[in-house]
C-alpha cells in the first residue's frame, strides 16, 4: 500500500499566514499539520509516500521532510503547477502508484483515531474505494455522502458542498483508493469552481457500478481551512497529547499535568501555566506571565508580562508587553512590545493582517 499527502493549494482563507509558506506546514501543538498525516500513514505501515507540492513555497516542504529518512518513510515529491483540484493532484501520481492500493491524505486534515484498522479493512477488501464519514453540523461546507436507505451499508450519492444537503455525513479528507480511480479522473470535467473534484470522481466510480465501502470515524476529525479551524485543531490536539502515536511528545520534552515543556525552557516562579499547554525548547517565560489553557508556544520564544489563552505562538516570537489575548495566531518571528508612548498603539502589519482591539 502507498500513500499520497496533498500539500498543494493556495490556502487563501489562511492569509496572511500563507503568504510565507504552505498552510500544511503551520504548526498545531508545535508540529506541522501535514506531519500528523505522515505519522498516521507510517503508523498504519504505509511508508512509500508521495507528497504533492504546489506553487506556495514548495522548497520549504522539501527542506522540512527531505527524503523522509528522518521520519522513517520514503518520500517522492510530485509538483502540481496550480490547484486544479484534489482529483487532478491524485492523477499526477499514476506512475508512482503503479498497481498498488493507496491512501490519499489531505495535508490539512487531522484525525483523532489512527488508521490501522481502516487500512487493514481496505487491504483485505475487494472494494474499489473506501471513504471515511463524520457527522457534521454544517454539511454545506463539505463533500457529503448520502447513504442508501433501502440497501444498508451502501452509499447512494456523493456530492461536493451541496446547498440543500440530504445528509450530514461529511466525507473526510482521507481516501482509500485503487488504480481504478485514474481512468475515472481521465473522464472528469472541472466543476463550476474549475476544479477536478474528488467527490465527482467518487460519485462517478459509484455510478459505474463499482464498490465503495465506508466507515464512520470515532473521535474527532478536523479540516483546518480557516484560522478558527486551526485554533480549534490546536485545542483538540492538546487534549489528545500523549495518546495516539501521532500525538506523542518528543523524547526531550517533559509532560506534567497536561503541560509539555521543551528542553532548556525556563519558567519564572511568578508565572502560571494552566494545561493543556505545549511550550517548545529554549523559551524564556516570565516574569508575570499567564499561559493557558490551550496554548502552543514554539521554540525560542521570549514571553514577559502577558496573559495568553487558546492561542498559537510560533517559533522565535517575543512578547514583552502587558497584553491579555486569546484565540490568536502569532506567526514566526513576530514581536509585541509595549509602546514608549503610553496608551498609543504602533503597528507594522503584513498584508491581510487582522487585529481586534
Ligand atoms: P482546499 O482547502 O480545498 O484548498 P486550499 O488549500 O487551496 O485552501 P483555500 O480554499 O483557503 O484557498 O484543499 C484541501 C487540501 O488539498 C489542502 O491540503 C490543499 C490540497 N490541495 C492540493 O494539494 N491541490 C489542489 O489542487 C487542491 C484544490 C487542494
Amino acid at each position: 500500500m502507498k500513500g499520497i499527502i496533498l500539500h498543494g493549494g493556495h490556502g487563501t482563507r489562511l492569509r496572511p499566514l500563507t503568504h510565507t509558506g504552505p498552510k500544511q506546514l503551520l504548526p498545531i501543538a508545535n508540529k506541522p499539520m501535514s506531519q500528523y498525516a505522515l505519522d498516521d500513514l507510517k503508523t498504519a505501515g504505509v511508508v512509500d509516500i508521495a507528497i504533492i507540492v504546489g506553487d506556495v513555497y514548495p522548497e520549504k516542504v522539501k527542506e522540512y521532510y527531505g527524503t523522509g529518512e528522518k521520519f522513517g518513510v520514503k518520500i517522492t515529491y510530485i509538483y502540481q503547477d496550480a490547484p486544479k483540484g484534489i482529483s487532478h493532484a491524485i492523477r499526477l501520481c499514476k506512475d508512482f502508484i503503479g498497481n498498488d492500493k493507496f491512501i490519499v491524505y489531505l495535508g490539512d486534515n487531522v484525525l483523532r483515531k489512527n488508521l490501522i484498522d481502516y487500512t487493514k479493512k481496505f487491504q483485505s477488501s475487494d472494494a474499489d474505494a473506501m471513504i471515511l464519514l463524520c457527522e457534521v453540523d454544517d454539511p454545506q461546507r463539505f463533500g457529503i455522502a448520502e447513504l442508501d436507505k433501502e440497501h444498508p451499508g451502501k452509499i447512494k450519492k456523493i456530492m461536493e458542498k451541496p446547498k440543500d444537503p440530504t445528509s450530514n455525513l461529511a466525507v473526510i479528507g482521507i481516501y482509500f483508493l485503487t488504480p481504478k480511480i485514474f481512468d475515472i479522473i481521465d473522464n472528469l470535467k472541472p466543476s463550476l469552481r474549475g476544479e477536478l473534484e474528488i467527490t465527482d470522481a467518487l460519485d462517478m466510480l459509484l455510478n459505474q457500478g463499482n464498490k465503495i465501502e465506508y466507515d464512520t470515524v470515532t473521535g474527532w476529525w478536523k479540516d483546518t481551512g480557516t484560522p478558527e479551524d486551526i485554533i480549534h485543531a490546536n485545542k483538540l490536539v492538546l487534549d489528545s497529547i500523549g495518546t495516539e502515536n501521532q500525538f506523542l511528545i518528543d523524547i526531550d520534552s517533559k509532560i506534567k499535568d497536561g503541560i509539555v515543556i521543551g528542553k532548556n525552557t525556563e519558567i519564572s516562579r511568578d508565572s502560571f501555566v494552566t494545561g493543556p499547554v505545549i511550550i517548545g525548547k529554549n523559551c524564556k517565560i516570565g516574569p508575570a506571565v499567564r499561559i493557558g489553557p490551550y496554548v502552543s508556544v514554539g521554540d525560542n520564544c521570549i514571553l514577559k508580562n502577558c496573559n495568553i489563552e487558546n492561542s498559537i505562538i510560533m517559533e522565535d516570537c517575543t512578547i514583552n508587553a502587558k497584553v491579555d489575548f486569546e484565540s490568536s495566531i502569532i506567526a514566526h518571528g513576530s514581536e509585541i512590545t509595549d509602546n514608549d508612548i503610553p496608551k498609543k498603539h504602533q503597528f507594522l502589519l503584513g498584508e491581510r493582517s487582522q487585529i481586534k482591539l
